[in-house]
Order: C-alpha cells, then sequence, then structure tokens
C-alpha cells in the first residue's frame, strides 16, 4: 500500500501542496481530480522523489520513501508516465524500453509482458520514439514504465491530446494492470475516462486534498466533476 500523510511541497517561497493525504492499495485505480494548478503533477513528482517534500511522508509497504533520491525511487517498484511522456525522442522504442529495462535489472520476460500488452510497439522496436504518432508514444512511457515491474504505477494525464480509439487503448491496458493487482494512480481531466476505471476518486484543489470518494459518488452526481475539476 502506498500511503501519504500531511504532504507539504513547496515552489521557492509558494507553498504547493498543502498537508495533501492519501492511500493506494494493490488493485485499485485511484484518480486524481482538480483543476489546472491544483498541485496534481507536483503530487506525483513528490512521490517521484523528484521535489522535496518539506513535512509529511511517503511510505511504499511500510517503507519510508520520503527523502529518498529520484534515482532510488524506481528501484522500489513505482513506475511513472509523465505528463507529456517525456520520452527519449532520439531514441528507438526499443532503446527506451531498455532503459526502463536497466533500471531496475528486469529480465526479457518484462519486456515481453510489456509488449504483449502493446502490441503496437512489437512492430515499432527499432522506429526512433519521436517519429511515433501521440498516442503510440504514450503507449512507449506506459511500456517503458512496466519494464521495471512495478507494483505501483503513477500516469500524470496518459490520454491528453489522444484520438479515441488511443484513448481506449489506455483504458483498457490500465484495467488489465489493475486486475494483475496492480496499485494505480491516474490523473484525468475527462469526466468519461475517470468514470470507466476509477475505483474512487481524490479531488485536489489548490494543494489539499478536498474529498476522496468512491466512484459511485461521481455517477451519482456528476456536478461534482465540475465544482472541484471547472468542466463538465
Ligand atoms: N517549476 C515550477 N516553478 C514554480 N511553480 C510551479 C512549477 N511547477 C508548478 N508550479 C506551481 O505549482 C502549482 C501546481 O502545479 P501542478 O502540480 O503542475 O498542477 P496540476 O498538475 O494540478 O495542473 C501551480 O500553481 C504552479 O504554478
Ligand atoms: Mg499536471
Amino acid at each position: 500500500m502506498l500511503e501519504i500523510r500531511d504532504l507539504d511541497v513547496h515552489h521557492g517561497n509558494s507553498r504547493t501542496l498543502k498537508g495533501l493525504s492519501l492511500t493506494l492499495s494493490p488493485g485499485e485505480v485511484l484518480c486524481l481530480l482538480g483543476r489546472n494548478g491544483a498541485g496534481k503533477t507536483t503530487a506525483l513528482k513528490a512521490i517521484m522523489g523528484q521535489m522535496k517534500a518539506s513535512a509529511g511522508s511517503i511510505m511504499l509497504d511500510g517503507r519510508e520513501l520520503t527523502d529518498l533520491p529520484a534515482h532510488e525511487v524506481p528501484k522500489c517498484g513505482i513506475g511513472y508516465v509523465p505528463q507529456g511522456r517525456r520520452l527519449f525522442a532520439e531514441l528507438t522504442v526499443r532503446e527506451n524500453l531498455e532503459i526502463g529495462l536497466m533500471t531496475r535489472g528486469s529480465g526479457k520476460e518484462i519486456l515481453e509482458q510489456s509488449l504483449t500488452l502493446f502490441p503496437r510497439l512489437r512492430e515499432r522496436l527499432n522506429q526512433v520514439a519521436a517519429t511515433l504518432s501521440g498516442g503510440e508514444q504514450q503507449m512507449l512511457a506506459t511500456a517503458r514504465a512496466l519494464c521495471i515491474d512495478p507494483s505501483v504505477i503513477l500516469l500524470d494525464e496518459p490520454t491528453e491530446g489522444l484520438m479515441p480509439s488511443m484513448i481506449a487503448t489506455i483504458r483498457d491496458v490500465v484495467t488489465t494492470l489493475r486486475e494483475r493487482g496492480k496499485a494505480i494512480l491516474l490523473v484525468e481531466q475527462r469526466m468519461e475516462a475517470v468514470l470507466s476505471v476509477a475505483d474512487r476518486v481524490c479531488f485536489i484543489e489548490n494543494g489539499s486534498v478536498m474529498a476522496t470518494l468512491p466512484v459511485q459518488a461521481l455517477k451519482d452526481d456528476p456536478s461534482l466533476f465540475a465544482r472541484y475539476v471547472g468542466v463538465g
């Protein structure tokens, strides 16, 4: 279980996360919702050790991650698909995946598992990442995160700017990973994307959690989405 307690993160003098707390269990999809600037990306970066916590704690299965250097966090089994993908654009699909494999010394079978989820990538192993479509790049960023054989996966707006067929692919992969017992923290801005995959939703406003609810609550009262995310 991933447990974040009373987390504070600053950008310079500005307090971006203010006592943020959440928990995430194996086999669960928790959606992080909130307006632009609410602090969603900052929360994921803090988990990954890319932003320093000034207070609070981040624990994974009882192990303190809070002050680990960024290169150690993936080795604990946390896969990260950053907003905007951040691939190595000049490297091939295969080379991008190999970097994922090296991070944790994963074997060929982990690469095979990732490619089985994304057959389109298997067909494009020698293609340079920059020449992939947006959807294929998102697949590659996700497959790269899976190459560390994570127990927890953080996805930051994975469907942003994708066409519907690609959105469906990403959604199906998230569902499959959940069935395999992965703990998934998903930042999304689209209501349908949330309703179709989330178990619980966590509304973030101004660096704090305003409410954490089962997804059914959002189905029952869609106005919650407009209230916290600002779009319907
Ligand atoms: N590199 C940065 N320098 C200064 N402030 C930043 C930086 N990145 C984000 N922030 C501030 O932190 C807040 C939260 O940003 P972010 O976590 O990216 O929000 P979200 O992902 O929810 O849109 C915003 O108010 C933003 O202005
Ligand atoms: Mg963001």
